[in-house]
């Protein structure tokens, strides 16, 4: 199986970059305090794929998950929609700062692939 290496010292906090892993895009955001507060203030019960951040992430200021929207497969773009979050301009999808789908036809939240933090400031995917 393929494996990424990341290093996160080169991402500032409130950035996002898209590393490509099997064919896939995989969005790494650098989340802000604010970002990581704004995530876990929703009320789960209300969400359509109802998941808590912290069930999401395992460094609340590291948010990786696949680049693939869950409706038909389109890339979301990032800082973008009504939540903060990304957004789906193939049919209109928006999705939280927490990659969470909050509005429009995706089914489900953003995908979280395998990953680890072996090291400090390290990020391997896959
Ligand atoms: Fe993203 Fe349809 S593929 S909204």
């Amino acid at each position: 199986m393929a494996k990424v290496e990341v290093d996160l010292a080169t991402i500032p906090e409130g950035k996002n970059v898209i590393i490509k892993w099997r064919g896939k895009p995989v969005f790494v955001r650098h989340r802000t305090a604010a970002e990581i507060e704004e995530a876990n203030s929703v009320k789960v019960e209300s969400l359509r794929d109802p998941e808590q951040d912290a069930d999401r992430v395992k460094k609340p200021e590291w948010l990786v998950m696949l680049g693939v929207c869950t409706h038909l497969g389109c890339v979301p773009i990032g800082e973008a929609g009504d939540y903060g979050g990304w957004f789906c301009p193939c049919h209109g999808s928006h999705y939280d700062i927490s990659g969470r789908i909050r509005k429009g036809p995706a089914p489900l939240n953003l995908e979280i692939p395998a990953y680890d933090f072996p090291e400090e400031d390290k990020l391997i995917i896959g």
